[in-house]
């Protein structure tokens, strides 16, 4: 695993910022793997405003997002469709088709799974997947116990996750209980993987993640099995990890 250790939060979002930018710019097709939540959000930030300032074309990339939550459409607000769409699709004027994050409103899931990891394997895989960690290391919803060979399946939410997660909807209640995610075998098809941990709430699972030999319990230790992971991380993610 490369490291990339940054003095705060901006510097890291920069630092990724020019990774996309670099798989933009330099490959005829790219397929962008994308996560949602607080972490990657400097980085699609600085992406959009870039966009206003020198910007770049989007029209040949293809993008496949991690999860959806079960039961919200693309229109409510704290869908993961709609913060895509506020956060990055709308700023860097990518087309829509081009655009997929599994479908939290199908009747039948087990088909919606179906058809997202055909997906992946059709479109993808993703030339380079931007991951997030959970406090627990899941990854994507891949939640502690999940299998290695998953691929994309719904998932039950744990409680810790859907605490995490209130912050953004107005009561905890309010937070899906189950969700439509990759797989960790889905991710693991990635050719690169980027990891961005920040904040000194996520040092435990970063510590973690350099002591554990890649084991279900912690999900995101399967990281260490792959072969082309950069972890950005800034000084208090870090904090705890022996130097
Ligand atoms: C989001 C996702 C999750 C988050 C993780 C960290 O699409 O798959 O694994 O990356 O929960 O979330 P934040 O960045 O909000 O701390």
């Amino acid at each position: 695993m490369n490291v990339i250790i940054t003095e705060d939060y901006d510097t890291l979002s920069e630092q990724s910022a020019d990774i996309i930018t670099n798989h933009v710019t330099g490959l005829e097709a790219p397929v962008l793997g994308l996560a949602t939540g607080s972490t990657p959000l400097g980085t699609y930030n600085r992406l959009a405003a870039r966009q206003a300032i020198a910007p770049i074309d989007y029209r040949h990339v293809s993008t496949i997002n991690l999860d959806e939550y079960v039961g919200l459409g693309k229109a409510h607000p704290q869908s993961y469709h709609a913060f895509m769409k506020e956060k990055l699709f709308d700023h860097i004027e990518i087309p829509e088709a081009n655009t997929h994050i599994p479908d939290g409103l199908a009747e039948n899931r087990q088909a919606e799974c179906e058809r997202y990891e055909q997906l992946i394997d059709s479109i993808g895989p993703p030339d380079l997947q931007v991951l997030g960690i959970g406090h627990n290391g899941h990854i994507g919803f891949n939640e502690p116990g999940t299998s290695f060979q998953s691929e994309t399946h719904v998932v039950n939410l744990a409680p810790s996750t859907r605490e995490a997660n209130a912050r953004f909807f107005s009561s905890s209640e309010e937070v899906p209980c189950q969700a439509i995610t990759m797989g960790i075998k889905s991710i693991m098809k990635s050719r690169k993987i980027v990891l961005l941990a920040s904040g000194q709430s996520k040092a435990k699972a970063i510590e973690r993640l350099f002591q554990e030999e890649p084991n279900e319990a912690f999900p995101a230790s399967v990281l260490n099995q792959h072969p082309n992971v950069t972890l950005i991380v800034d000084q208090e993610a870090y904090q705890l990890v022996e130097q």
